[in-house]
């Protein structure tokens, strides 16, 4: 007879463990913490990192019972040194996949191919269009009728890594940065826990620039 305490100890043994990097509001780390907490997503976030002390994401952990760390450049000598201390809590932590979920840092070519193929982020166009920062604004100034989300592994190339999942978005005649922006962060939230998912079950396989989903 399995006991409630044995089903939860064995659900956690199943859980595959992350790292959630952050930088601000934290609303993609909320969307992957409602989809655990409600068994969407076999995931176990062992630690958030954020590149600020002041990062709203900070409060979420609190409030959700994770553990976090700050990790803030400017209170390193190098960018190195910034990295090395990102490096060892990633470690420590036993995370195995990486979540870039606006973490507004360019990481280093040395710590991308020291994880390469764990590393996750999501980006707020379709890529290979508007790399880079404010994507939103880049697609309302550009005139383009769609824009979207995307979510790709890191490799040394900004926004440049194979493409993981992606969902269009349309742009509306008197869409403002904000509203584009709240519309595709909705698509976000699903599709992030959606990516980690399919990692976690082994489903992801990259082929040079492709991601075969099996
Ligand atoms: C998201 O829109 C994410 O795609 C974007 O920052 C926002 C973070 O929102 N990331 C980038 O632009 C990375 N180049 P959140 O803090 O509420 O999750």
């Amino acid at each position: 007879m399995v006991n409630r305490r044995d089903r939860l100890m064995n659900s956690s043994a199943h859980k595959f463990p992350i790292a959630v990097l952050v930088s601000g509001n934290g609303s993609n780390l909320q969307a992957i913490i409602g989809a655990i907490e409600s068994g969407r997503l076999d995931a176990e976030i062992r630690v958030a990192i954020s590149s600020s002390s002041s990062a709203y994401a900070l409060e979420r952990c609190k409030k959700h019972g994770i553990n976090s760390a700050v990790h803030d450049q400017k209170a390193y000598a190098s960018k190195e040194e910034f990295e090395t201390a990102i490096v060892q809590t990633i470690i420590e932590s036993g995370a195995k996949l990486i979540c870039l979920a606006g973490f507004m840092k360019v990481l280093s070519d040395a710590f991308v191919n020291k994880f390469s193929g764990f590393i996750m982020n999501i980006h707020p166009s379709l890529l290979p269009s508007f790399k880079g920062l404010h994507a939103q604004r880049q697609a309302l100034e550009y005139g383009a009728k769609v824009s979207g989300c995307t979510i790709h592994f890191v490799n040394e190339n900004l926004d440049g890594g194979p493409i993981i999942l992606q969902v269009p978005v349309p742009i509306l005649p008197d869409d403002t940065e904000e509203t584009l922006s709240s519309r595709i962060l909705r698509e976000e939230h699903k599709l992030y826990p959606a990516a980690i998912q399919l990692f976690a079950r082994g489903k992801l396989k990259i082929e040079g620039r492709k991601v075969l989903i099996s």
